[in-house]
C-alpha cells in the first residue's frame, strides 16, 4: 500500500499510519479508497492483528476529504457512452458505493478499531473516523471535526448522513449536515462523537488502550439499538422533518438539492437498518453529484477559489514581495477596516487622516474588535496589544516613508484623491505601489495624477473588510505586470482572494451588481408590485431583493452616482423613467433608503421590521398586483441574466479575462446566487445557444439591455464555452 502503513505491536495492535505521499494534507483520492479495501482484508484475515489504531502520518491533521478535484472532474466527464441506460446506473452507483463499502467493511471487520485525531477532519475524513468504533481527539483548539460538504453542493455520502444522526440524534445532526458547520474537540466529546479528548500527541496512546478491551461492534449493529431522540414517526421526529423541510424551504427556496437531499437520506435512512440506509445516501448522493448546482459550486467555491487563493492570477518572473509597512490614507470606515486586516497579517500599518483625533478614531475600530475577540477567548490579551501596535494614526505623510505598498480610501473624490497621491509619492521609493480603493473612478483616470502610473493599481476591498474575502484588482492602461504580482502578493498575505480586471466604469463587480438592482427598478417603474419584485429576487438566491438593495445601498447615493455618469457620458448617455423615479425619491420626498429610515422600505425607529412605503403606490401605479408561475419564472430569468449577460459583455471588452475571476467575485462580492456556481458557470451551464435564444425573446419585450453580445453570439454559433474558450486550459495551451 502507497498511502496506509501499518505496524503491529506485542500486543497485537495494529498501528495504520494514513499519510499520502508527496500531499501536506491527506485526501480520499481513487487510490486511498481502492487500499482503504485492501487494508480491511488484511485487517481481517491477518490473525496476528487482535485490534487497529488509525492516525496520520500528517502533521496538518487527520484527512481533509474527498479529493473534490478529482470528483469536480469527473462530475463534468462527458463524452460518448456506448453503455446502456442500466448498465450506466449500475456502474455509477458502484462508483458512488465504492467508499460506502470499503468503511462498512471496517466497522464490521470483527476487531476493535479507533481513530486518533490529532487534528482536522473534515467531510470524508469524518466518515472514515466515524466508520471505525471509537475516537479519540487532541485538546487542540484548531482541531476542527464537521461535514462541510453541503457548502459546495453536495452530501456527506460516506455514510455521513447515517452515522451521525445515529449517534447524536437527527435534530443535532441536522445542522452540522445541512450547513457544513464543524465542531471542536469539546463538542464533539459532549455530542458523542468522540469518546474522549487528552492532550495532544497522546491520541494514539488513548486509541490503543481502548482497542486493549474495545467493543468492535457498532451501537448500530446491536439488536437492542435505539436511535437518539427517536426516528421520523417519534415526536422529534416529527419536529426535525415537518419544521425542518419548512425551515429549509424558506431559507434555500428550492435552490439547493444538497439540502433537501440530506433531509430525504435522514428521513428514509433512520427508517431502516444501516446497511439498507448507505446504499439510499449513495442514491441520494449522485443524484445531488449529478446536479449542475453541485457542478457549479464545487467549480468556483473550491476549485477556483483554492486556485485564486494560492496566486493563480499572478504573473510568473517576479520575485516575491514581502510586503512588511503600508500606509493606508484615510481612516474613515474602509480605511478602519483595512488597517486592521493589514495589522491582524503583522503588517506595520500608518494610518494617515487629516488629524490624529480623526486617524485615532480609525484605529479604534480595530480596538473594538480586538476587545470583542479577546472576550470570546479568539485571542490573547498580549497578541491583541501587539496587533493594535501595528497600527500608527497619524496626520503627517512623512510617516508614509519606507512604505511598500499604499491603500489610499480618503473620500470618492477625484481631486482629493490626486492630491493624496502626490502628497504620498513624494515619500515612496520607486518600487512602493500606490493602489487605491475607489468604488467607482476609473483608475486609469486616477493613476494621471501619479508620477510612477506604472505602479498605480486598484486595490478594491468590500464593506465591511473584517469580514469580506475578496479584493477586486483594477490595472489601469499603464499598470506594469510587475506593480499586478506585487498587489498579488500583498491581497494573499491578508488573507483575502484576489481576482483581477480591467478598468472599465464600475469595474467589474458594482458593473454587474449595478445591473441587478437597475432591473428591480426597471420592473418597479413597470408597475409590477414591489413586493413581487423583492420576493421573487430572494427566491433566485440573491441575499436581498433588488429594492431592498437599493435601500441599503442608499438612494442617494444611486442617484449621485446617475448624476456623474449623465456628466461623463454627455450625449452617449441613455435615460428611462427609472430616472425621474430616483430624482423624485431623492430630490423631491427626501427618502434616502436604510440610512435615513426611509426608502422603498420604511425602517421604523423602534427596530421592528421593515414595510414597503404605502406612499410607493401613488409614485409608480402597480400593474402587476400578482405573479402567475410564468410572471415568477420571467422575473427570476431577467434578474439573474441581467447580470450574467453583463458579465459576459466584460469579457467582449476585456475587463473580465478568466471565467474564475467572474464567478468567485460574483458570489464573494455581491452574493450572486451561489446555487449558480457564478454568472458564467450560469451561462455555460445552460449552454451559450441557448443563452442566446431565451435572450432573444427578453430583447424583444424589454430592450437591448438584455441583448447578447457579438461575443456571445459567435461563442454560441461555435459552441463554445466561457471556460472552454477563456479557462486555465486554454491558457495553458496557449
Ligand atoms: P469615509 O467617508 O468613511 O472615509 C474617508 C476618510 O478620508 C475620512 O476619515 C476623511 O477624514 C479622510 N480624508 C479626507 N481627506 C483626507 C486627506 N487629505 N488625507 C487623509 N485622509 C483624508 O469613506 P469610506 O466609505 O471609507 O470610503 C473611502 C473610499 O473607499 C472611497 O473612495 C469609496 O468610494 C471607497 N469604497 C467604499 C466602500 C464602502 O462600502 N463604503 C466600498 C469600497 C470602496
Amino acid at each position: 500500500m502507497e498511502n496506509f502503513k501499518i505496524e503491529v505491536d506485542g500486543d497485537g495492535i495494529a498501528l495504520v499510519t494514513f499519510d499520502v505521499p508527496g500531499r501536506s494534507m491527506n485526501t480520499l483520492t481513487g487510490k486511498v479508497i481502492a487500499e482503504i479495501g485492501a487494508l480491511v482484508e488484511r485487517i481481517k484475515t491477518d490473525a496476528a492483528i487482535k485490534g487497529v489504531v488509525i492516525a496520520s502520518g500528517k502533521a496538518s491533521g487527520f484527512c481533509a476529504g474527498a479529493d473534490l478535484g478529482e470528483l469536480g472532474g469527473s462530475a463534468g466527464a462527458g463524452g460518448e457512452d456506448r453503455r446502456s441506460e442500466q448498465e450506466k446506473l449500475q456502474a455509477a452507483f458502484d462508483g458512488g458505493f465504492a467508499l460506502n463499502r470499503a468503511f462498512r467493511a471496517l466497522e464490521t471487520c470483527g476487531k476493535p478499531v479507533a481513530t486518533a485525531l490529532e487534528g482536522l477532519a473534515l467531510g470524508g475524513g469524518l466518515e472514515f473516523a466515524l466508520a471505525t468504533h471509537y475516537r479519540v481527539a487532541a485538546n487542540n483548539p484548531r482541531l476542527q471535526l464537521g461535514l462541510p460538504e453541503a457548502k459546495v453542493g453536495l452530501l456527506p455520502g460516506a455514510g455521513g448522513t447515517q452515522r451521525l444522526p445515529r449517534i447524536m440524534g437527527a435534530m443535532n445532526a441536522a445542522p452540522y449536515l445541512l450547513e457544513g458547520k464543524s465542531m471542536t474537540a469539546q463538542e464533539a466529546l459532549a455530542k458523542g462523537v468522540v469518546g474522549a479528548v487528552v492532550e495532544p500527541g497522546q491520541t494514539v496512546a488513548a486509541a490503543r488502550e481502548w482497542v486493549k478491551t474495545g467493543d468492535p461492534v457498532a451501537p448500530w449493529d446491536k439488536k437492542d439499538f435505539k436511535l437518539p431522540g427517536g426516528g421520523p414517526y417519534s415526536p422529534t421526529g416529527g419536529q426535525v422533518f415537518i419544521m425542518g423541510n419548512a425551515m429549509l424551504r424558506k431559507q434555500s427556496y428550492g435552490n439547493y438539492p444538497a439540502q433537501l437531499n440530506i433531509l430525504k437520506c435522514l428521513y428514509e435512512g433512520l427508517q431502516v437498518p444501516i446497511d439498507a440506509a448507505l446504499r439510499i445516501e449513495t442514491r441520494y448522493f449522485l443524484k445531488t453529484m449529478q446536479s449542475p448546482q453541485a457542478r457549479g459550486m464545487i467549480r468556483t467555491l473550491f476549485l477556483s477559489m483554492q486556485e485564486l487563493g494560492k496566486g493563480a492570477s499572478r504573473p510568473a518572473g517576479y520575485a516575491p514581495y514581502d510586503v512588511k509597512k503600508v500606509a493606508v490614507l484615510g481612516a474613515g470606515m474602509m480605511g478602519a477596516g483595512i488597517a486592521y486586516v493589514q495589522a491582524q497579517a503583522g503588517i506595520e500599518t500608518v494610518l494617515v487622516d487629516v488629524s490624529v483625533e480623526a486617524a485615532e478614531k480609525g484605529k479604534g475600530y480595530a480596538r473594538t474588535l480586538v476587545e470583542k475577540a479577546v472576550k470570546r477567548g479568539k485571542l490573547t490579551a498580549e497578541k491583541g496589544e501587539t496587533l493594535l501596535g501595528l497600527i500608527h494614526p497619524t496626520a503627517d505623510y512623512a510617516d508614509v516613508k519606507g512604505s511598500d505598498l499604499v491603500v489610499e480610501a480618503v473620500f470618492e473624490s477625484r481631486e482629493l484623491k490626486a492630491t493624496v497621491t502626490k502628497l504620498a509619492e513624494a515619500q515612496l521609493a520607486e518600487t512602493a505601489v500606490m493602489g487605491s480603493n475607489t468604488s467607482t473612478l476609473p483608475i486609469t483616470g486616477l493613476a494621471e495624477a501619479s508620477v510612477r502610473p506604472a505602479n498605480f493599481i486598484g486595490i478594491h476591498f468590500f464593506s465591511p473588510v473584517d469580514k469580506m474575502g475578496l479584493v477586486e484588482i483594477i490595472m489601469g492602461k499603464q499598470t506594469s505586470e510587475e506593480t499586478l504580482a506585487k498587489s498579488i502578493d500583498y491581497v494573499l498575505k491578508i488573507r483575502k482572494t484576489p481576482i483581477v480586471v480591467n478598468d472599465s466604469r464600475g469595474f467589474y463587480t458594482s458593473r454587474c451588481f449595478g445591473t441587478f438592482i437597475q432591473e428591480g427598478l426597471e420592473m418597479l417603474a413597470e408597475g409590477i408590485a414591489p413586493a413581487i419584485i423583492d420576493n421573487v429576487g430572494r427566491a433566485t438566491g440573491m441575499p436581498r431583493g433588488p429594492l431592498e438593495m437599493n435601500d441599503d445601498v442608499a438612494l442617494d447615493l444611486a442617484y449621485k452616482v446617475r448624476e456623474q455618469t449623465k456628466k461623463d457620458l454627455g450625449e452617449q448617455y441613455v435615460g428611462g423613467p427609472v430616472d425621474a423615479l430616483i430624482t423624485r425619491m431623492v430630490v423631491d420626498l427626501e427618502r434616502f433608503g436604510r440610512k435615513n429610515g426611509k426608502g422603498f422600505y420604511d425602517y421604523p425607529a423602534d427596530g421592528s421590521a421593515k414595510k414597503i412605503w404605502p406612499g410607493l403606490k401613488d409614485i409608480v401605479a402597480v400593474k402587476t398586483p400578482d405573479a402567475d408561475p410564468a410572471l415568477i419564472e420571467e422575473i427570476r430569468t431577467r434578474l439573474l441574466y441581467r447580470q450574467a449577460i453583463e458579465a459576459a459583455r466584460c469579457f467582449e471588452e476585456g475587463v473580465l479575462t478568466d471565467p474564475r475571476d467572474a464567478d468567485v467575485g460574483a458570489i464573494l462580492g455581491w452574493g450572486f446566487a451561489p446555487w449558480t456556481g457564478g454568472p458564467i458557470n450560469l451561462i455555460d451551464s445552460g449552454g451559450t445557444a441557448g443563452v442566446v435564444a431565451k435572450r432573444g425573446a427578453l430583447t424583444a419585450k424589454y430592450g437591448s439591455r438584455y441583448a447578447p453580445n457579438a461575443l456571445l453570439r459567435e461563442m454560441a454559433s461555435k459552441g463554445e464555452t466561457f471556460y472552454g474558450r477563456f479557462g486555465a486550459g486554454a491558457k495553458a495551451a496557449a
